[in-house]
């Protein structure tokens, strides 16, 4: 094996941590999808776009997750309406912390949706 290839694959082991460690501490946008299906499916929909029959009985529209109204909130405010609510959102219970993290990751991939 030459020197350098043995370089580029200590490289290779040494960033590869860095690069996980980096995206998970943004949180678990799989772990994220999971909750988001348990947690706020049932009013904003499976992919986001909100559930027509809870939309019509809250007498709202629901912004789509991959909209740029919401992807332009920082993760402060969602999370702050997830936990505190919003208007005629009430405050999702028990929901915190690395959930929380998780379920912020989801939404920003649907981002990409568009
Ligand atoms: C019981 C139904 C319900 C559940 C569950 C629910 N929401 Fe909502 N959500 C609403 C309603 C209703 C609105 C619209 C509020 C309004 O326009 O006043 C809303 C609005 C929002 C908005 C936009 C707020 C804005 O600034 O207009 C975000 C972001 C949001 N929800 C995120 C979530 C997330 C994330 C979850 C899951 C953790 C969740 N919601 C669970 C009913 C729900």
């Amino acid at each position: 094996m030459s020197k350098a290839r043995v370089s580029a694959g200590l490289l290779v082991l040494l960033v590869l941590p860095l690069l996980s460690v980096l995206l998970f501490a943004a949180g678990d946008a799989e772990q994220g999808k999971a909750a988001f299906m348990k947690r706020c499916k049932m009013c904003h929909g499976a992919d986001g776009q909100g559930n027509p029959a809870m939309a019509r009985m809250l007498k709202v529209e629901f912004k789509p997750m991959d909209s740029d109204y919401v992807q332009k909130k920082p993760d402060s405010e969602i999370k702050e309406i997830v936990t505190s609510g919003k208007g005629k959102m009430v405050a999702v219970r028990g929901v915190s912390g690395d959930e929380l993290e998780n379920i912020i990751a989801y939404i920003r991939t649907l981002k990409s949706a568009e």
